[in-house]
């Protein structure tokens, strides 16, 4: 079997050491693959969201199957993409990557099937984005809609920051288009933690907990990044704790499959939560393996 797997961190370098362990794998690719994983499979000169350019090549060369593995391919389409070759593959379709494409068609989705997250407000008017920041408590979330490499989020303490906030998506484009449309959302507190699921759109299977580490600067004083570093399982989730977070994964999985007609989801939903004392509750839906979170959860 000819496996081909699309990214290029270390994400992808755990994912190519678990499918190198399949007997049943007799040729293992990545596109674009790094250093690491040249050394146990063969690496292609694309990037990881050249569609086109990937298609055709497993087209082409009879790739059997094709795992998927950052954000930016999927919410392209190259599931889609693949499927139209014949070609299986892991990760979810568009239609589906975009609960975590869009942060606004993801908190609706919660919203509608009452998976537990933090309060918000929509904009896509930079007057009435300001406006309501005049009416909220502080500190308070702003969050451009789209993709931004989890650089999209900014914790504001103030009137002023947050002020800045919305001027720097809405006026100035710090994140393009991603920031047209932003979510301001209440402030939770408690610890983060992560909990994978493998799902096929109507099941789910957990994988153990895992928290990584997301702000940069010593002291927790710098931005968010998109984690650097983490640990599994999580000493500190309670059984009970655990038991919750796997029933709103599974009703999450449920609402995935019901909305506007069947997403077809297949491969991994990624739950970031919050254990606030009102309970664990959702920061974000991710819909791929988490990035350094599987380079401790496959091993
Ligand atoms: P997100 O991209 O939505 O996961 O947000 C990135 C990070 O920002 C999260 O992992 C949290 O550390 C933080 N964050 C997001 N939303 C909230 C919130 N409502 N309250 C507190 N922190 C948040
Ligand atoms: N480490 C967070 C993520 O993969 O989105």
């Amino acid at each position: 079997m000819k496996v081909l797997i699309v990214g290029g961190g270390g994400r992808e370098h755990a994912i190519a050491l678990k499918i190198k362990e399949n007997p049943e794998v007799t040729a293992l690719y990545a596109a674009p693959g790094n250093g690491g994983i040249a050394q146990i499979a063969t690496c292609l000169p694309f990037k990881a969201t050249d569609v086109d350019g990937i298609v055709r090549w497993a087209a082409e060369n009879k790739v059997d199957f094709v795992i998927v593995a950052p954000d930016d391919p999927l919410c392209l389409g190259m599931v889609d993409a693949l499927a139209e070759q014949g070609i299986p593959a892991f990760g979810p379709r568009k239609n589906a990557a975009i609960i975590e494409g869009s942060k606004v068609f993801s908190k609706n989705l919660m919203k509608k099937y009452g998976i537990p997250t933090a309060a918000y407000e929509i904009f896509t008017d930079r007057e009435a984005a300001l406006a309501y920041l005049e009416t909220v408590s502080f500190p308070t979330v702003i969050k451009a809609d789209g993709l931004a490499l989890g650089k999209g989020v900014i914790i504001a303490e103030t009137l002023s920051e947050a002020q800045a906030a919305v001027n720097a998506m809405m006026l100035e484009g710090a994140f393009g288009k991603s920031g047209e449309r932003i979510v301001i959302e209440q402030y939770l507190t408690g610890p983060e933690v992560s909990v994978l699921s493998f799902t096929d759109g109507k099941t789910i299977v957990p994988m153990v907990s895992s928290m990584d580490h997301k702000r940069a600067l010593d002291g927790d004083l710098g931005p968010n990044t998109g984690g650097m570093g983490v640990y599994s399982p999580v000493p500190i989730v309670t059984d009970e704790e655990m038991t919750s977070m796997v029933a709103i994964m599974d009703k999450a999985a449920a609402a995935t499959a019901a909305t506007d007609g069947a997403r077809d989801y297949r491969g991994v939903l990624y739950g970031g939560f919050m254990l606030t004392p009102a309970g664990p509750k959702i920061v974000e839906f991710n819909v791929r393996f988490g990035d350094p979170e599987t380079q401790v959860i496959l091993p």
